[in-house]
């Protein structure tokens, strides 16, 4: 089966045929149909500093996909072929403290597809049947696509209060740009971006942000300080550039008492001056990773269902999956926020 390879340890993949994969008796075989290319591809794609560590070639990458069961193991029986699924990529050992107490997505031996174990480029899947996500009929595919960043955006909007709190995001990129909607759509008072790209500050006011700032423009945190309610910070900041500067920015902007969720993943040390930002001025400060097992699905299936936002507009690029080098540098060069890669072509 046609399937995207990273074949060794240089930049760029192959584009290969490698086996079917073999269906163990827990497993559901899913057709791929699309899936979404996420910024841990590109990291892959470019072999950074952190994919050269993490990732051991040749390897199937991607995590992002929708599908059709194709076949299931003697053990399965909640699915059966035809079914329209997703799935969550982070596969727990299903058997440590963190496992069973319902926090999977924090369980030390965890396995992401597509970068410790094979991924979703490929015309074929298996994934254990305790990870597969069925589909409603009324989600279109292209969003079922993208289910894992968008329960990044659900999960971290989700980690604290924001109903009646002034959110903002730092760094609208894919994840942050969905986190506008859902923070705007759970009761934010306000919702305003940071963000570099004069595009994507377009796309945070199209996507419920009531207003934007570019950090690049100097003096731009005493103009945010300043529309803010007595001037000392908002309430939530919730961290999605995964910039060192962006990171320290988010606990000057912050108010006092205020919290920050860290989504973001920074490449190394971000020099932060943790009296100043955080314990003089009463900060609460969460880590945000993956998605809960699967109260986020849930969260994210219900807001589609109760049509309290469209991710449509955010699929910015589409491309059947042999031209993935386009997909790619769409987005290398920024343009892109989210590109799909189609798998339904010969
Ligand atoms: N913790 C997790 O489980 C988890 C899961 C997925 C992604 N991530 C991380 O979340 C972050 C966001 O992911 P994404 O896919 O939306 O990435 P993205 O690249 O699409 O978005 C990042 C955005 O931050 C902007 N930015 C850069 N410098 C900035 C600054 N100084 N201030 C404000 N904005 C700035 C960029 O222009 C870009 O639009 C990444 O760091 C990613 O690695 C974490
Ligand atoms: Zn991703
Ligand atoms: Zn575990």
């Amino acid at each position: 089966m046609p399937a995207l390879q990273k074949q060794g340890p240089t930049s760029g993949f192959t584009l290969t045929e490698v086996p079917l994969p073999t269906v163990a008796k827990s497993d559901v075989l899913i057709r791929i149909e699309k899936t979404g290319v996420c910024g841990t591809d590109v990291h892959i794609y470019q072999w950074d500093e952190w994919a050269s560590r993490r990732v051991h070639p040749p390897l199937v990458i991607g995590h992002e996909f929708m599908g059709i069961v194709e076949e299931v193991g003697e053990a399965v029986e909640n699915f059966k072929p035809g079914d329209r699924v997703s799935g969550e990529g982070h596969i727990g050992c299903g058997h440590c403290y963190f496992c069973r107490t319902g926090q999977g997505h924090i369980c030390r031996q965890v396995q992401i597809i597509g970068v410790d174990r094979s991924g979703c480029f490929a015309r074929f899947m298996t994934m254990q049947h305790g990870n597969v996500w069925k589909l409603k009929p009324e989600i279109p595919s292209d969003v079922a696509a993208i289910f894992d960043p968008y329960g990044n955006a659900m999960h971290t909007v989700m980690a604290q209060a924001v109903a009646g709190k002034s959110v903002t995001i730092m760094g609208a990129g894919a994840i942050g740009l969905i986190a506008c909607k859902i923070a705007e759509a759970a009761g934010a008072l306000s919702v305003s971006a940071v963000e570099p790209n004069p595009r994507k500050r377009q796309l945070a006011i199209d996507y419920g942000a009531s207003a934007v700032f570019d950090p690049t423009q100097a003096g731009w945190k005493d103009q945010f300080l300043a529309a803010t309610p007595e001037h000392v910070g908002v309430d939530v900041v919730l961290e999605m550039s995964g910039s060192a500067p962006g990171i320290r920015s988010a606990f000057e902007i912050v108010r006092p008492g205020g919290e920050v969720a860290l989504l973001g993943i920074p490449s190394g040390d971000v020099g932060l001056n943790l009296s100043e930002a955080i314990i003089f001025k009463a900060v609460t400060v969460r880590g945000i990773n993956g998605r809960l097992m699967f109260e986020t699905w849930y969260q994210c299936e219900r807001f589609l269902l109760d049509h309290k936002l469209d991710l449509m507009p955010l699929i910015t690029h589409r491309f059947p999956f042999h031209q993935y080098k386009e997909a790619f540098e769409v987005l290398e060069r920024g343009e892109g926020v989210k590109v799909i890669l189609d798998w339904t072509q010969a």
